[in-house]
């Protein structure tokens, strides 16, 4: 399996918080099956990204996980927030905040207050070369509330990476009922750990695809937790997606009592 959104470097930001921590979260991502992670620190407010310390970082754990014969490919990519300056900056140097440099990018969004700008944002992403993959939607309290906003972005071309632990249930209840509502749809293109540390947002993805293997398909479970990412990791093309059921539908009204509880 190819893990494509982890915060494995150490003292980056919210993630590993040393470099033995960093080792241990590798070794227990190979135990659970994973080949390839992708470290992708926050670029946000609170946490910088700077691709060249970063990328030293990269290497000299790669050097590490070689010495303890683990058996994980690290590559370099950013759990990219919608700042103001992250879009002017991504929009002069795209590649900068990509998947290992190439076409791929994270893409989170706010919980609140979604700006009806996003759909220029992304728009603006795809002209730059860039396809942006949105991160958990399952997770995020406004789209929780109402999916129309991610049906816009799939139909543009935006892809969906949903975490591990929202399909097993580890992060709520609400994110796994999502979760599943957006994998029966064909809407998910990735699975992948967003891990932190070995504990509470553990590096393991083995337990959700085995979910998605015999809930929906061995064959939907292999292109979202190795095909796809290993085409977003190596920046290739992906291979045939299955239809997205309900995509092009109109909405049917809500009713008084799904407006009132906002379902
Ligand atoms: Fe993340």
């Amino acid at each position: 399996m190819i893990d494509i959104h982890h915060h494995l470097l150490w003292d980056q930001d919210d993630g590993s918080t040393s470099l033995d921590l960093s080792v241990e979260m590798a070794r227990m991502a190979a135990e659970d099956g994973i080949t390839h992670i992708a470290c992708t620190p926050h670029s946000n407010g609170y946490y910088m990204y700077e691709p060249e310390p970063i990328d030293n970082k990269i290497a000299e754990l790669q050097r590490l996980l070689e010495q303890e014969k683990i058996p994980i490919t690290l590559g370099r990519g950013c759990d990219f927030h919608t700042s103001y300056d992250n879009i002017q900056q991504a929009h002069i140097t795209p590649r900068r905040y990509s998947l290992n440099g190439g076409g791929y990018l994270l893409v989170e969004i706010p919980d609140h207050a979604l700006p009806t700008t996003l759909n220029e944002v992304f728009y603006q992403m795809q002209l730059d070369g860039l396809v942006p993959i949105l991160t958990h939607p399952e997770r995020n309290l406004t789209l929780q509330k109402d999916m129309s906003r991610v049906k816009d972005w799939l139909r543009s071309g935006v892809l969906i990476q949903v975490t591990a632990g929202s399909v097993t249930g580890r992060m709520g209840r609400t994110a796994q009922r999502i979760a599943h509502e957006l994998l029966a749809k064909n809407w998910v293109h990735f699975l992948a750990t967003d891990a932190h540390n070995t504990s509470s947002r553990p590096p393991k993805m083995r337990e959700a695809m085995n979910v998605v293997a015999e809930r929906y398909s061995p064959d939907y479970a292999h292109l979202l937790c190795v095909s796809n990412p290993l085409a977003a990791f190596t920046d290739k093309p992906m291979a045939p997606q299955p239809e997205m059921l309900d995509l092009y539908e109109e909405d049917a009204p809500k009713s008084w009592w799904q407006r009132l509880t906002g379902r």
